[in-house]
């Protein structure tokens, strides 16, 4: 099964370059893939077990509720892709749920921490077939063709689509599409425009769980690219961007201050930040619009409460 199913790499070196690129820039920027390795994957499960990142107790408690009623959608056999898989908890809320699931494929950035995952899993839901892919899901995917028709499932929970722009994220969901075939279907899990207060808290912690994740990114650059940072020269920044309806998160120098990466020198004046994430947010109809952009059709949708987060089903 690993054979066949496989991301395309671009590069081997893609991490010091895209940092080269990104620091080059005169706002500073660095991608925010890159805070997932195995400190950076820790850290993020952090944040969720925070009571001020709303984003993930409320897709929690929503998901038993959506299984359920997927369960009745799909009564055949089921292969579910993951993008962007993490910690593995939410696929269980799904797994519990849904029977017929014959194939599970969790794909990740961050390989360690998938390969650890993916082992207790297998150990829980033995007859569920599982392979970890360790990739970058922006890069082309190439699954297994599907012969046997059996149905096919991607899930994109957590709102990952909010760190990519609207141009990025209806291509990349026209990928997810081209890549799971005819008939297939996709759960996204989105957030959703709010209260900049809500917002805020999300992103700035009291525990300052999420400083010293957008910190760790630093200091993954010191560790892997013999990079010179002092993480004390910056301070954690997050704010809402009502005119681009997303969260901007910067690292911000408070000195003025000369560091290299690999031998290649940058300059920041106090004040001038690097940007190391974007945070989108939708209300719904925005979101089924872009899904309509990526050629797909809105089947469900589900939404909390207090409409902090919203569910799609999409269907190719
Ligand atoms: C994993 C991209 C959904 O944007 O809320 C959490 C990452 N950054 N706190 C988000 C994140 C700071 C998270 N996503």
């Amino acid at each position: 099964m690993l054979k066949k199913f496989r991301v395309v790499e671009s590069s081997e070196d893609s991490f010091f370059s895209d940092v080269l690129q990104g620091l080059g820039r005169k706002q500073k920027t660095l991608p925010s893939k890159y805070f997932y390795d195995d400190a950076g994957s820790k850290l993020f499960d952090e944040i969720c077990e925070l009571e001020e990142y709303y984003p993930y107790h409320t897709e929690l408690r929503m998901l038993p509720v959506i299984s359920r009623e997927l369960a009745q959608e799909f009564s055949g056999g089921l292969d579910v892709i993951e993008f962007g898989a993490g910690s593995l908890v939410k696929i269980r809320l799904l797994l519990e749920h849904l029977n017929g699931v014959r194939h599970y494929m969790p794909i990740d950035i961050a390989g360690d921490y998938l390969r650890k995952a993916t082992c207790q899993l297998g150990d829980e839901f033995n007859d569920i077939e599982v392979t970890p892919v360790e990739a970058d899901f922006t890069n082309p995917i190439v699954l297994p063709d599907n012969d046997n028709s059996i149905t096919r499932m991607g899930f994109f929970p957590g709102s990952t689509i909010g760190n990519f722009s609207l141009i990025q994220a209806i291509a990349l969901l026209g990928k997810f599409r081209k890549s799971l075939g005819k008939s297939a279907w996709l759960l996204v899990g989105v957030d959703t425009k709010k209260s900049p207060a809500v917002l805020y808290r999300a992103y700035n912690d009291a525990a300052g769980v999420t400083a010293r994740f957008n910190k760790n990114l630093l200091l993954r650059i010191n560790r892997e690219l013999g990079g010179t940072f002092d993480v004390d020269h910056f301070e954690h920044y997050a704010y809402y961007n009502i005119q681009e309806g997303r969260i901007e998160m910067h690292l911000i120098s408070l000195v003025d201050q000369k560091f290299s990466v690999n031998g290649v020198r940058f300059a920041l004046q106090r004040g001038e930040s690097i940007q190391t994430e974007n945070s989108y947010k939708y209300s719904p109809g925005e979101f089924k619009e872009l899904a309509k952009k990526a050629g797909w059709t809105i089947k469900r949708q589900w939404q909390d409460e207090d409409n902090l987060f919203c569910h799609f089903l999409l269907y190719a």
